[in-house]
């Protein structure tokens, strides 16, 4: 059978990963999808750049509607990021019958609702396991490993530049400003890296566990976000001496009439296992009734992590696709009908 055509939208540092690790790992990956999954087409602003990197035998252009429109291409893979642009193109792809794989959680976070409906029109997917927590499966363990439970709570570290400031300035008793210098230096921060110090992402983040959790619609709006420009090296200091560790957590959780969504500074006991994660490492912990706790802990950024998670998506489309290229995927499409109204 035909490799299946993939058309990328941006090839900045995950799209780069993900070309490489689908060109090394390409044997293993052709016989878990059961059929080749190729790059065949790539959009960037930067044509030379992009090219340097696919080399021969991809075709390289400035404009992202050249590869909605090719007829080829079975899946665009958005890495373009934001709400804008990003938006108008991932329902262009949708409306043009390609399945959507997107690392993108700001844009699913606050417009998932229609871009979710507008794919259950179409028949096509929206995969998303790299938005949340990179490379930590944790949409499918959700989705999937953790169906048979009525979840209680999650609350993850999910967002590496801030674990990595925190860490670093409880660790080196740096200032501030210096290590979001180097989270950004070392790619780990948002391109506004307001978005990660003011809990913005990782509320995009929880906003999505949140919806698959709990089958509510996506609704980055209602939110709390607190994020870590607060927080002084005193604060970390104080908390260090009574026995805690200051961490960010994306928080979502059944309550009486709703469910609650919140992201803030968190005072976690020195001594459990989500309190020691460090550095740029992302951790979640799900709770559900019949499992009880359970705990992911991983990579939340960076190229091959999450392009790692951008290739699991591409798999599952792939085998779905080719299993009937018209079937609507449940578990990789929310299907807002379905879904409960509970506030939040
Ligand atoms: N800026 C994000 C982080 C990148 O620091 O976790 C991954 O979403």
């Amino acid at each position: 059978m035909k490799p299946i055509q993939v058309g990328l939208l941006g090839i900045g540092t995950v799209g780069r990963g993900t070309f490489e690790v689908l060109r090394r790992n390409q044997e293993e990956i052709r016989r878990r999808a059961g059929r080749g999954i190729e790059i065949t087409m790539v959009a960037d602003l930067d044509v030379a750049r992009a090219a340097s990197i696919v080399g021969d035998g991809v075709a390289v252009v400035a404009d992202a509607r050249a590869v909605i429109a090719n007829p080829d291409i079975d899946i665009v893979v958005e890495l373009i990021g934001g709400y804008g642009i990003a938006k108008t193109l991932v329902l262009e792809a949708i409306a043009a019958g390609k399945h959507v794989v997107t690392a993108n959680k700001a844009l699913l976070a606050v417009h998932g609702t229609e871009i979710f409906a507008a794919a259950s029109a179409q028949g096509v997917m929206v995969a998303f396991e790299a938005a949340v927590a990179g490379g930590i499966p944790i949409i499918k363990a959700l989705r999937e490993g953790l169906t048979a439970n009525r979840i209680q709570w999650i609350a993850g570290i999910i967002n590496g530049t801030t674990n990595f400031i925190l860490s670093e300035m409880r660790d080196k008793g740096l200032d501030f400003d210096l290590v979001l210098k180097e989270a950004q230096r070392l790619g780990y921060a948002e391109t506004d890296p307001t978005f990660d110090i003011e809990g913005v992402d990782a509320a995009h983040k929880a906003t999505l566990m949140s919806a698959i959790a709990f089958g509510i619609p996506v609704q980055f709006d209602k939110a709390y976000v607190e994020g870590i420009t607060q927080l002084g090296a005193q604060d970390i200091k104080y908390a260090e001496q009574l026995g805690y560790r200051i961490k960010l957590l994306g928080i979502t959780k059944r309550a009486a009439g709703g469910v609650e969504l919140r992201v803030h500074p968190t005072l976690i006991p020195a001594k459990r296992l989500i309190a020691n994660v460090e550095g740029a490492m992302n951790a979640v912990v799900v709770h559900g009734d019949a499992v009880g706790p359970t705990l992911y802990y991983g990579k939340g950024a960076g190229a091959e992590p999450t392009a790692s998670a951008v290739i699991a998506d591409l798999v599952d489309v792939t085998r779905l696709h080719t299993a009937d290229p018209h079937q609507r995927v449940p578990h990789l499409a929310f299907q807002p009908d379905a879904m409960s109204d509970l506030p939040v």
